[in-house]
């Protein structure tokens, strides 16, 4: 669906690596990796991790999230984000999705924090749980910014910290905004199906010194001195490799490119589908500009789960990396003892979602292929 598009100095930089000895988690692409993404997303600071994953759990930590807290989060996303948040020891409240434009739902998470908190003592207490809530963990989903003015608003009004997970959305824009740089610190995935890959990493990007500061402190085993083995604290080794920054490097050369090759293949879908009853197409907020990272359509209102897993593994058979959107996460074992508020929309939209390959590298004439499959497989 997301294959990786290796094609510029990715090969060079990895060689200038190997030639160098400096294959490890320090060295000149890791600091050129970091000083890339920091100005591309205009951020003060930025701190490569080895995954997206990490870069989550280490901007909770920096953030002062401290075991029992609760943080808000969209039930409409990738786990890792919730993994995260019990990574701490605090807890998830799940919030639903906007029933048009998919992304956490700004209107949730005021009604939540309005109608069923409390404050005491300088913090907003949870009145079914009695716990603090002290973050929003709002998840820029498929290439698509949140809308984050409201969300902004809110935590602003509630002293709440604002985590953006962009993973999927480097180089998405919020009037004209980059995500990454709305909320107080933001994290990257540059996984192997992401907008630029290392293969595997991530990146925490913040304005916000002190925090970048012990970021890099705690994905660095919380090393007190360069060369005695003293550590004052319990960190990490979370810290990219110097081959996977080289990558990284080469494909932030490319990024451009990349988006418009994705924005061209969400117009062709767009313009395939337009008009076809039985598909919803991908949204777009018209204050955005996004990356179109995996494009994903609807079935339509009356299908079911099985009618949209049945249409999966048909598209799957006949070649098509097509793919479900998430299942929700409030509803999943490991969650079940977490708050869930008024969800309603994410569970349909994950009924209905399929994702369809999204490739920089996909020709023309696959798509078209794909996009008959689809249309054929429509009218069974
Ligand atoms: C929304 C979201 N958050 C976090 C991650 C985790 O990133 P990583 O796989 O690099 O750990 C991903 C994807 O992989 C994701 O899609």
């Amino acid at each position: 669906m997301c294959v990786p598009e290796i094609r510029g100095n990715e090969w060079d930089y990895v060689k200038e690596c190997l030639d160098s000895n400096w294959v490890s988690s320090v060295g000149a692409f890791v600091d050129r990796f970091e000083g890339a993404v920091a100005n591309y997303v205009g951020t003060k600071h930025a701190v490569a991790t080895v995954s997206g994953t990490a870069a989550l759990h280490i901007a909770l930590l920096v953030a002062g999230v401290q075991p029992n807290d609760e943080v808000l989060v969209p039930t409409l996303s990738f786990i890792a984000p919730a993994n995260a948040i019990r990574y701490v020891g605090a807890w998830p409240v799940f919030i639903d999705a906007e029933p048009i434009h998919w992304q956490m739902d700004p209107v949730k998470v005021q009604g939540f924090l309005e109608n069923e908190c409390r404050s005491q003592g300088g913090s907003l207490i949870n009145r079914t749980t009695g716990r603090r809530v002290k973050a929003i963990l709002p998840v820029h989903i498929l290439g698509h910014p949140c809308n984050m003015d409201p969300i902004l608003e809110v935590a602003d009004r509630y002293e709440l910290i604002t985590i953006e997970d962009a993973t999927e959305s480097l180089g998405a824009q919020y009037k004209k905004r980059m995500v990454g740089n709305l909320g107080q610190i933001a994290c990257f995935s540059f996984n192997g199906n992401k907008l630029i890959t290392t293969g595997g990493g991530g990146m925490i990007v913040t304005d916000n010194q002190a925090w970048a500061e012990r970021a890099r402190y705690l994905t660095t085993q919380a090393k007190d001195d360069p060369i005695e083995y003293f550590h004052s604290e319990i960190g990490y080794n979370y810290r990219l490799t110097n081959i996977q920054a080289a990558m990284g490097v080469a494909q932030m050369e490319q990024i451009e490119n990349f988006i418009k090759r994705k924005t061209k293949i969400a117009r062709i879908y767009e313009e395939a589908f337009r008009g076809i009853e039985a598909i919803t197409l991908m949204p777009t907020r018209t204050c955005t500009t996004p990356v179109h990272w995996l494009y994903t359509v609807l079935l339509d209102e009356v299908s079911t789960l099985e009618d949209r897993k049945d249409f999966v593994r048909t598209l799957n058979d006949q070649g098509i990396g097509a793919r479900p959107l998430w299942h929700t996460l409030h509803d999943l074992p490991p969650y079940a003892d977490s708050q869930a508020f008024q969800i309603e929309n994410g569970i349909r939209l994950y009924e209905r979602g399929i994702s369809l390959p999204s490739s920089v590298g996909l020709s023309e004439q696959d798509q078209q292929q794909c996009i008959n499959i689809v249309l054929a497989s429509l009218r069974r």
